[in-house]
């Protein structure tokens, strides 16, 4: 079986209700793999949450819930929003799930007989807070620890430690060697600034029993459990495993005791992991050490994402300076908020969010944009031609074909901000040549009649256009607009996307406003 084309986000934290951020991710995700969907390749999209640690059991200690039930709630509503934003994922990883549980205890195995994990006491300064040893680093000009990190003491205690310092000049080489490994490349270089400036410590791995009890028991230990990172990040390998692909399983030999369903998909290694600013290091140091002293194939990329604040601030649920993505789809519908933070943001740097930018955009773009285009198109063609499509003209093909190669091109290189800036190019040109051709006059003159077939083919076929290249970004908006266009079967091919696709003699179907007007917003 060919590889699929395997993409994943993040895995969210359960301490605390979905959010934009989290929201943002999964749908510029979702974007690629749908993309790649339409460029006629199969894909596997994983997404997920992820459930241990002190601040899971804290967080449920707190609501008077077991940890697991706790979880359980969290989980279902990071899956209900994925179901919200319209999010096509395959599966969803939660790692408190025997399947991922039984490849951490593996990958733990095996690095642990081969010599990789060792247990070393320490002695540091103990944040219970955020559950992190500080360091002298982190104290503040008078020596003390900021209130940031709540109560710290001093602690000494025996820790398993994952070697790391070993690795470091192969992955500095390999970095420089695989330029799209981490992507932008002002990420890549960040990465390559720490890893050629600092020693690369030895990785703590685990947290004794007596203190946290909230995680997978290390195999080899009975004293501890693994402490969340490895687990966490092992979650892009061990569904695969976990599903049966053989190819991933294999470095793992005998090593992986856990179930094994039999879809045999071919995954590993992961085409793109998508992740935000903040964990960098994690997926572009830890992730592929570990995978490499494992001997497993490494993701071919990271793929990084700025931040979003709200109103110029850090969002923050305790000023209530957020933003609820449910709450913004519930009001203005999934694909303004798809298209919103798509085409407010590249991938890459950070974005502010402002109701009134959102708004601004869904006016313009959306409502007086496409959806007055298509709106106007279709309802002349029914006024005017009881909904039945002219003989074809190519009057806009040498104009829009090459704006449509642009966004393959743009779509090709996971470019989804420019990608929607040359389909808005299209737009814009066809409000543009109604503007310019007049149809509501034209069909007041029966000498026009002519001309007006070929302005309304041109408007019909590059409204049909239009649905195939926006299938990835507005999923609902692409397919209302194929069914008004009386078309069967999905706009989800970009082999679609070539002018003339509109049979003349098929009837369309009914108009409907795509993104009703909001004058008064509630907001
Ligand atoms: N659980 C870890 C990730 C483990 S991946 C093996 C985690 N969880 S998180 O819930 O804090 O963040 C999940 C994702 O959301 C991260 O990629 C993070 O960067 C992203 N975002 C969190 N807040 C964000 C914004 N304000 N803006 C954009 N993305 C943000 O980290």
């Amino acid at each position: 079986m060919s590889k699929r084309f395997y993409i994943t986000t993040a895995i969210d934290y359960v301490n605390g209700q979905p959010h934009l951020g989290h929201a943002y991710e999964k749908v510029i995700a979702d974007v690629i793999a749908r993309t790649h969907r339409s460029f006629g390749e199969e894909v596997f999209f994983l997404t997920g949450t992820d459930e241990h640690g002190q601040k899971v059991q804290q967080a449920a200690h707190a609501e008077g819930k077991s940890p697991q039930e706790y979880c359980d709630a969290l989980a279902a509503k990071f899956q209900a929003l994925a179901a919200v934003l319209n999010v096509s994922n395959d599966d969803f990883v939660r790692t408190t799930q025997p399947r991922h549980k039984a490849v951490v205890a593996a990958m733990l195995n095996k690095l642990h007989a081969q010599g990789d994990i060792y247990k070393a006491p320490y002695r540091g300064w103990y944040s219970w807070k955020e559950e992190t040893f500080l360091t002298d680093k982190d104290r503040r000009p008078d020596g003390t620890f900021d209130p940031f990190w709540g109560d710290v003491k001093e602690l000494v205690e025996e820790n398993w430690y994952f070697r790391m310092g070993q690795h470091q000049s192969w992955l500095i080489g390999y970095i420089e060697a695989n330029p799209s490994f981490v992507q932008p490349d002002y990420r890549r270089n960040e990465v390559l600034g720490f890893l050629k400036s600092q020693k690369l410590e030895d990785l703590c791995i685990s947290r004794p029993k007596a203190r946290l009890n909230w995680g997978i028991p290390l195999p080899f230990d009975p004293d501890y459990v693994n402490y969340v990172w490895f687990d966490a990040l092992t979650n892009y390998y061990s569904i695969p495993v976990a599903l049966g692909d053989a190819g991933a399983a294999a470095p793992l030999g005998d090593y992986y005791q856990g179930p094994t369903a039999n879809l045999q998909p071919a995954l590993w290694p992961a085409d793109i992991h998508v992740i935000g600013k903040d964990i960098v290091k994690f997926h572009a140091v830890y992730w592929p050490i570990m995978l490499k002293a494992a001997g497993v194939p490494l993701p071919k990329q990271v793929l990084v994402h700025g931040w979003w604040q709200k109103d110029g601030a850090k969002m923050s649920k305790t000023t209530g300076n957020v933003v609820d993505p449910i709450a913004v789809v519930n009001e203005w519908g999934v694909d303004a908020f798809r298209y919103y933070v798509v085409r407010e943001l590249a991938i890459g740097p950070d974005g502010n969010w402002t109701d009134a930018g959102f708004q601004a955009r869904y006016h313009a773009e959306l409502a007086n944009g496409l959806g007055n285009l298509v709106n106007r198109s279709l309802s002349m063609l029914q006024r005017y031609r009881g909904g039945v499509v002219p003989p074809r003209s190519d009057e806009l093909a040498a104009e829009i074909n090459p704006f449509s190669q642009t966004v393959k091109t743009s779509l090709a290189q996971h470019q989804l901000q420019p990608a929607l800036q040359t389909i808005w190019a299209i737009v814009n040109r066809a409000n543009q040549f109604v503007d310019q051709t007049a149809p509501f006059k034209l069909a007041k003159d029966p000498a026009q009649a002519a001309r007006l077939d070929a302005v309304l083919y041109n408007l019909a076929e590059t409204c049909r256009l239009l649905a195939v290249l926006l299938h990835p970004f507005l999923p609902e908006t692409a397919q209302k607009m194929y069914t008004q266009l009386g078309l069967a079967g999905a706009p989800d091919r970009l082999t679609l996307a070539a002018w003339g696709g509109l049979e003349p003699g098929h009837r369309i179907g009914e108009p409907a406003p795509l993104f009703p007007r909001r004058d008064a917003p509630r907001h």
